[in-house]
């Protein structure tokens, strides 16, 4: 069984173990890190190759204890002749199909750090020779990493993931897809469900919705009618259970009570572009409406990155129980995943 190596949105480390341990075939998880998981599996490296919930994964080669004494070329000098590649493997398994050329990266405790290239030069010929791919300092294809981590290792892995959507692909403001996917991985999204994203923005979290999960309906709204308008341009006509909607999501006429199994949502946290409004009062009445229309036993996984104002108001709706929370960092910065359920009635 080969060993492979998760990195994922820090906080978020527990949610992709339990994503895996459902979905990876005979998982084993042999340690679990802060936005870090190395684990055993016999799923095809192909499929972990495909994007999902975490940011990338790579092969792990070789691993190795380190005391974090000395840079890492020392670490790398230390192990060299137990270093290892099975580009048997690698070549077999054609998770490198694609690619043409290839770099070897070093990172010391997430930095970037220059490689001492006299001694990973029979690597690189390793490489060349038996993969076909060629050296390219630039813009390699292919991607042959050392990792040196606070934990006290040194990792050498072979980069999987190349296909993920980069920063420059998304529109402003709008959610990464493994965070999307996260978010309804929390919310447990069921077959049956009908599934409703108030603040629907570029369409991020359903668009995720509708590609990965089974469900009865989905409902996108949101209150910027030009937002609406390029999500339904693009998706209206995707499903006929994808309902798109330019809505307050205070409007109590959206739905009836009791109509809503999951609520999966990204509000507005007004943190970065300071509004006047009373955004602990907004908070309220948004989670008083949530009350209202989910269904008892259903739940709202909401992302926030303003606590004091959400806290206090979760504390004016005792209709809505927490559930779980997860502190996170998007793009370095700090928020919490909620989800609250509405309890089934006595
Ligand atoms: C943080 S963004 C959501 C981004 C979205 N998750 C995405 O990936 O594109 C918050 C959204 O809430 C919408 N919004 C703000 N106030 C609203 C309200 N009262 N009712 C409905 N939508 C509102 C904004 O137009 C914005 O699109």
């Amino acid at each position: 069984m080969k060993r492979y190596v998760s990195t994922c949105i820090s906080g978020m480390q527990t949610v992709v173990n339990d994503v895996f341990s459902r979905t990876l075939s005979a998982y084993r998880p042999l340690r679990v890190y802060d936005g870090l998981l190395i684990y055993e599996t016999d799923t095809d490296p192909v499929q972990l190759a495909k994007p999902g919930v975490v940011n990338n994964t790579y092969l792990l080669n070789c691993i190795f204890k380190d005391d974090l004494s000395g840079d890492i070329n020392d670490a790398i000098r230390k192990n060299l002749s137990a270093l290892r590649l099975d580009t048997e493997f690698l070549r077999r398994s054609g998770v490198l199909k694609k690619q043409r050329s290839f770099k070897l990266f070093a990172n010391d405790r997430n930095r970037p750090v220059r490689l001492d290239y006299a001694l990973t030069a029979p690597l690189e010929k390793q490489i060349q020779s038996t993969l076909g791919l060629r050296l390219e300092l630039r813009r390699p294809d292919a991607e042959f990493v050392f990792s040196r981590r606070s934990e006290g290792m040194l990792l050498f892995m072979t980069k999987l993931t190349y296909s993920r959507v980069t920063e420059k692909d998304l529109p402003q403001g709008a959610l990464r897809p493994e965070l999307c996917r996260l978010l309804a991985e929390i919310a447990e999204i069921n077959p049956t469900d009908i599934v409703l994203d108030p603040f629907c923005g570029h369409g991020s979290i359903p668009v995720q919705v509708m590609k990965n999960y089974r469900y009865n309906m989905i409902f996108a709204n949101d209150s910027d009618a030009q937002l609406i308008a390029a999500f339904k341009k693009e998706y209206g006509k995707n499903d006929r259970r994808l309902f798109i909607k330019c809505r307050d999501v205070l409007d109590p006429a959206n739905f009836q009570d009791d109509f809503i199994d999951k609520i999966v949502t990204d509000p507005p946290w007004n943190v970065y572009q300071h509004s006047e409004a009373d955004f602990a009062d907004f908070y309220t009445r948004m989670l008083r409406e949530f009350a209202r229309i989910l269904k008892p036993g259903g739940n709202c996984t909401i992302l926030m990155g303003n606590l004091p104002d959400f806290e206090a108001a979760m504390r004016q709706v005792p209709q809505l129980v927490l559930q779980a929370r997860y502190p996170i960092l998007v793009n370095g910065k700090k928020a919490t995943v909620f989800r609250l359920g509405k309890e089934n009635a006595t």
